[in-house]
């Protein structure tokens, strides 16, 4: 569904990628993990065609996508939120929402239709908020719009950078279920990043394990945590649950 090809990607003098592969299947739930600065985020906007690659290729259901842009990428199915939340601040709840169901309606009406942005609000329990203004709402509503506005574009693809940031145990547990309800649903691929690793080994069928923008593995979500190299970059981290 999902194939990244040895991408690369250098800012001024910082390698932030290095030759990082990695494959995610329709209905599969990946964990994109590693400490802080390996490449997570930049691999992730590589794909969303937030950045260019300076080497390397995106293919998404077979396709070259490579470089073409966030606009692009949308259109073609990738949904995605921002480590940083990144909404429509000025427009309501349901404006942002209906922003990326246009964006669908344009180029697949009939994934379109499946979508009931209601239904969309409802369980993303905005529904009591659908016309307040994005940017006057909490931190944890935030979260939940940037991924109901993500599944309004009815995505082939879902990107999630660090959605459990600033949640509590009780908050993550809910989101976790929610993600588990998407692959159901919508039967995307799903590539989530998070630091916390009880919500990623809890959520993940496989994992990819990011250092120094290198991809140094990928597997099981259990087999990975088995590997000592995986161990070694995670000593003197949070330690795998
Ligand atoms: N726009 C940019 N300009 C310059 N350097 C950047 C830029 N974006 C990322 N970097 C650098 O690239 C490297 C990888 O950053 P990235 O944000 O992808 O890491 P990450 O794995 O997402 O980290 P974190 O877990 O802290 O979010 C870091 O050294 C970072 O400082
Ligand atoms: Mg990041």
């Amino acid at each position: 569904m999902l194939s990244v090809e040895a991408v690369s990607k250098t800012f001024g003098g910082v390698q932030a990628l290095r030759n990082a592969s990695l494959s995610c299947a329709a209905g599969e739930i990946l964990g994109l993990i590693g400490p802080n600065g390996a490449g997570k985020s930049t691999l992730v906007n590589a794909i969303s065609g937030v950045l260019k690659p300076d080497a390397g290729r995106v293919r998404l259901e077979g396709k070259d996508i490579t470089g073409r842009g966030p606009e692009f990428c949308a259109r073609a199915g990738i949904g995605r939120t921002f480590q940083t939340i990144r909404l429509f601040k000025d427009l309501t709840v349901r404006q942002n929402v209906e922003v990326a169901h246009i964006t669908c309606r344009a180029v697949r009406p009939d994934v379109a239709e499946r979508i009931d942005i209601d239904r969309l609000l409802a369980q993303y329990e905005l529904d009591g908020v659908a016309h307040a203004l994005a940017g006057t709402l909490s931190y944890g509503s935030q979260r939940r719009l940037e991924i109901a506005r993500a599944l309004a574009l009815g995505p082939a693809l879902l990107l999630l950078d660090e959605p459990a940031a600033g949640l509590n145990e009780n908050e993550s547990e809910v989101l976790a279920i929610a993600i588990e309800g998407i692959r159901q649903d919508v039967g995307c691929a799903t590539i989530v990043i998070d630091h916390d690793l009880r919500f990623i080994n809890r959520l993940c069928d496989r994992l990819c394990v990011m250092d120094q923008g290198q991809v140094i593995m990928s597997g099981e979500t259990s087999e990975v945590w088995r590997d000592p190299r995986v161990v070694e970059v995670y000593v003197g981290q949070s330690q795998p649950a």
